[in-house]
């Protein structure tokens, strides 16, 4: 969602800032805006569209000032105008906030009543006034902000800003994360430790309901009670900060290719010494102890969790629910005895899977999560928590944390299986080596990847597209699906082969091209029947498979990508690759914005 960052420095603060929003512009780039104090006068300037636009406000119209707050905006309340952008501002106090304040229609109410006009549409705007209405009945900065916050219910990352008040911000947070960064008698403030990597590696990370009260040489925490607070100050590796486009033209280029190297560094961190079996983190987990896993998620984590459920039901022979997080707490589903919970999260702070963890906290009877961010909350408040290691992810489209997800569910699958007898040691050791060859078959898939950019050119003059799976196949067609329509706009929907007969047949015609996902596996030869039956109906199918796959069924496609020979296990990992490129290639000759699309951000912190 949006990003938000906060400087104090010894420095113009103003390109500080700017920078640190670039580095948070996957969070969110309807709107950006910074406000500064220059010899204790606020002001701000503010510009609608992505960040580029707000820096080139700057160049006409700079800002001065050692102090300031910035913020980059995926509008929730109020279509992103420049009046419904951060900062807000209201008198002497100026505030950029991430989340949503849900009680904001009461306090605008009541705040109406005082005789308090608003001048915007959005939640953030309240927070300002409500601020300026403690100061004017003689309170502090600081205990004007205490006061408002109390006030405020749903989530929220704060960071305040005061005219006359050179050496002083003020951060809040409850519900959205926040970073504090330390510097030589400087401290900066930001959604997460990548936005503050150029300045800072010293981190302090707030709890749930902090509130932070921050100066150039100190900062002082009160917990959600009010008592004072004593947080870490943690060094965040540069490495998981760096974020550039290494010579790709997109980060999500980038992040496709780096994939064999990732993949290759998951596997390693969870495989034994002798490379025969998975070891965990920390006190680890027995799976003699579990009889039902419940996986949770959002978007692409979801679908690591559909392909996940295979592995451990056929595998473990352990039953698996997975569910959308947004929907699972708001069911209330009964957990049973003996059930482990597991949140599957790239950031680590999606909004409706933390919540559904929270949900679970005292039913479930152990919590895991698989993130890529180990400071993240999710992690955090896991009892076990399983890094992919895929490193910074700033594609808003996911690539590499889904295949370095579901590397790593795999491995946990194979483990589970093994604690609980249902495959044995030379069995397991084989698995693990088939995977520990996978890395190369990524190399062999993107060396011959070409093919893949050409079909997409075709892809690129449909209006609607299908994608079709069996089996271990399925979840990955929707994966494909959902990278072609969140990068390239154009339509595309998946369904499991077998499925198509029940309805979706009926879209079927020569203008539709169907992506057919399909490795010559036990399930090859029923799903080649339901190709046929699109054939039969004038589609178009473009066939992935492998060469004995193509063997068999090539002749009949519009076109036939090769992919190398895996075990059928590790298919959906391989197989992710060309539904990456396929949506990455389809939306650079459709000239949009692969690397963030519009209306969607990355890490998304609101219900
Ligand atoms: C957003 C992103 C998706 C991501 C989903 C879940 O919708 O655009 O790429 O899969 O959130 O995010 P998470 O960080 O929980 O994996």
């Amino acid at each position: 969602m949006c990003g938000i960052v906060g400087v104090l420095g010894n420095h113009e603060a103003a390109p500080l800032l700017v920078e640190a929003l670039k580095r948070l512009e996957y969070r969110g780039y309807d709107s950006a805006g910074i406000a500064t104090l220059n010899e204790g006068h606020l002001d701000r300037r503010r510009a609608v569209g992505k960040l580029v636009n707000l820096s080139d406000l700057l160049v006409h119209d700079p800002l001065a000032g050692k102090a300031g707050i910035g913020h980059t905006r995926w509008a929730t309340h109020g279509a992103p105008t420049v009046d419904n952008a951060h900062p807000h501002r209201a008198g002497p106090v100026a505030v950029v906030h991430n989340g949503i304040i849900e009680n904001f229609r009461d306090i605008r109410a009541d705040l109406a009543e005082k005789g308090i006009h608003f001048s915007t549409e959005t939640d953030t705007e309240t927070v300002a006034l409500l601020v300026q209405y403690y100061m004017d009945q003689g309170l502090s900065p600081r205990d004007a902000a205490l006061e408002t916050i109390k006030r405020l219910e749903g989530a929220y990352a704060l960071c305040f800003l005061f005219e006359g008040e050179d050496d002083l911000l003020i951060a809040a947070r409850q519900g959205s994360p926040l970073a504090i960064g330390h510097g030589e008698g400087e401290m900066f403030v930001g959604s997460d430790a990548i936005a503050l990597a150029p300045m800072t590696n010293q981190i302090t990370y707030l709890e749930e309901g902090d509130f932070a009260v921050i100066t150039r040489d100190t900062l002082e925490i009160l917990d959600s009670a009010g008592r004072p607070a004593n947080r870490e100050i943690r060094a965040v590796s540069i490495e998981n900060t760096q974020v550039d486009k290494g010579g790709h033209k997109h980060f999500m280029a980038k992040e496709i290719a780096e994939q064999p190297k990732v993949i290759g560094e998951a596997i390693m961190h969870y495989l034994s010494e002798d490379g025969k079996s998975v070891v965990l983190p920390g006190a680890g987990l027995d799976f003699t102890g579990i009889d039902r896993l419940t996986m949770v998620a959002c978007g692409t984590a979801f679908y690591a969790c559909l392909t996940a459920k295979y592995w451990f039901e056929q595998l473990a022979g352990i039953p698996v629910d997975v569910d959308i997080a947004s929907e699972f707490r708001y069911r209330e589903p009964p957990i049973p005895a003996r059930t482990a919970a597991l949140f599957v999260s790239q950031s680590g702070e999606t909004a409706d899977t933390l919540a559904a963890l929270r949900f679970c906290e005292g039913r479930a009877s152990t919590i895991l999560s698989v993130v890529n961010v180990p400071e993240s909350s999710i992690a955090r408040e896991s009892d076990l928590a399983l890094p992919i290691l895929a490193g910074t992810e700033i594609g808003v489209a996911s690539t590499k944390a889904f295949t370095c997800q579901l590397t790593v569910l795999y491995m946990l699958a194979l483990k589970a299986a093994h604690d609980r007898g249902a495959l044995d040691a030379d069995r397991l050791a084989d698995l693990l080596s088939q995977l520990r060859a996978l890395p190369s078959a990524f190399n062999t898939a993107l060396d011959r990847s070409r093919p893949m950019a050409d079909a997409a050119r075709k892809l690129a003059e449909a209006r609607d597209i299908l994608f079709l799976g069996r089996g271990l196949m399925y979840p990955l067609a929707l994966e494909g699906a959902l990278k072609l329509k969140e990068i390239s706009y154009i339509h595309a929907e998946a369904y499991a082969s077998g499925e198509l007969k029940h309805g979706p047949i009926a879209l079927i015609d020569k203008h539709v091209p169907v992506v057919v996902m399909a490795p010559r596996d036990g399930l090859f030869d029923k799903t080649t029947s339901n190709m046929q039956e699109v054939i039969a109906r004038g589609g178009r199918v473009l066939l992935i498979t492998d060469e004995a796959g193509a063997s068999e069924a090539a002749d009949d496609a519009w076109i036939t990508l090769l992919m190398p020979q895996v075990d059928a296990l590790l298919t959906p990992i391989l197989y992710a690759l060309p539904a990456q490129l396929l949506a990455y290639h389809t939306a650079v000759a459709k000239g949009t914005d692969v690397d963030q699309p519009r209306n969607l951000a990355k890490s998304v912190t609101v219900e």
